[in-house]
């Protein structure tokens, strides 16, 4: 194992279409920040991949503002469904939930799995869990997300996502958005770790599953680190994550691999957004949508993408 490697860290918020002008975009710039000098100082006090993602993924779930934990959208019934995983890239071992309600940390139970023989649980599973765990019953419902709801309801669900972040001006505006929430890190030994957590797409059919928890949306290996946001369906269908850390196990380089990716995505019209570490410490983002909510410490500073609008589709450093 290596040792003492410059840590990297790079965190999402979500993809999707333009922030309210440069007053949301602050905002959610001084959330991303705060999560990213947290879970950096913990990189440089020795804290391994897992443990690091983790703590990023809580913190990112406990900001309402974002969709995943606190905040999340809710499904066609009202109700609220998350799901998240996470995956060790030294181990190569995936676990996750899969619609799970009524905890306020659903990275959680995807970190307890990761030492259980069954290592994907879905709704009935991970209530189970919850208790099991003795976490104690959580309502993660917003007044922004309740209203956001009964706007769509009243509208007769015409809109096929809720937004990517919670904003006010998004109940009056109906500004189709998606959200997702994502960490991925290399620890000072070289080893890669990757969480993904999300409300899901918000007004969808009872028993939808998410990308966030399953491979094609959180991936890793000892050579690199995936997390994927946006529309679900598509990511599923390119198979995003792994295509992209498979590109890399064989050779290619990230910034290759992420442009390889991402240009198929857009030749076959996706609409999604990932961020990317590999083993040498590249970071990596890339977008098909307007926007992509990331922010990253190379080691030296932290800086994001938030008013990244390059005709690029894949942005690294
Ligand atoms: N990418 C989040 C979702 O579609 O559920």
């Amino acid at each position: 194992m290596k040792l003492h490697m410059q840590p990297k860290l790079i965190i999402h918020g979500g993809a999707g279409s333009s922030l309210h002008g440069k007053g949301g975009v602050e905002i959610v710039r001084r959330s991303l920040y705060k999560i990213v000098e947290e879970v950096y100082s913990l990189l440089l006090s020795g804290a391994r991949a897992s443990e690091a993602v983790v703590r990023g993924c809580q913190m990112l779930e406990d900001d309402p503002r974002f969709n995943s934990g606190t905040g999340s959208v809710l499904q066609s019934d009202g109700q609220i469904r998350m799901s998240a995983s996470l995956m060790d890239g030294t181990t190569q071992s995936f676990s996750g939930v899969i619609n799970v309600s009524r905890v306020q940390n659903p990275i959680e139970l995807a970190q307890f799995l990761q030492n259980s023989p069954d290592r994907v649980l879905s709704d009935y599973g991970s209530a189970e869990l919850a208790r099991e765990m003795q976490i104690p019953s959580y309502n993660a419902l917003t007044e922004l997300r309740l209203q956001e709801w009964m706007q769509e309801r009243q509208d007769n669900f015409k809109r096929t996502m809720a937004g990517v972040v919670a904003e006010p001006e998004l109940v009056e505006t109906s500004n189709a958005r998606r959200g997702t929430i994502g960490v991925v890190v290399l620890d000072t030994h070289g080893r890669l770790a990757v969480g993904t957590s999300t409300g899901g797409k918000g007004f969808e059919r009872i028993g939808r599953v998410s990308d966030s928890a399953m491979p094609a949306g959180n991936y890793a290996t000892v050579n690199a680190a995936v997390s994927c946001t946006g529309i679900g369906e598509d990511i599923i269908d390119e198979c995003l994550a792994p295509k992209i850390v498979i590109r890399v196990t064989d050779g290619m380089s990230l910034k290759d691999a992420m442009q390889r990716s991402f240009r198929e995505g857009q030749n076959h019209k996706r609409d999604f957004g990932a961020i990317a570490l590999d083993a040498n410490g590249a970071i990596a983002w890339g977008k098909t949508s307007e926007v992509l909510l990331a922010a990253y410490h190379d080691g030296e500073k932290i800086n994001d993408t938030l008013e990244w609008t390059s005709e690029e589709l894949v942005g690294y450093c």
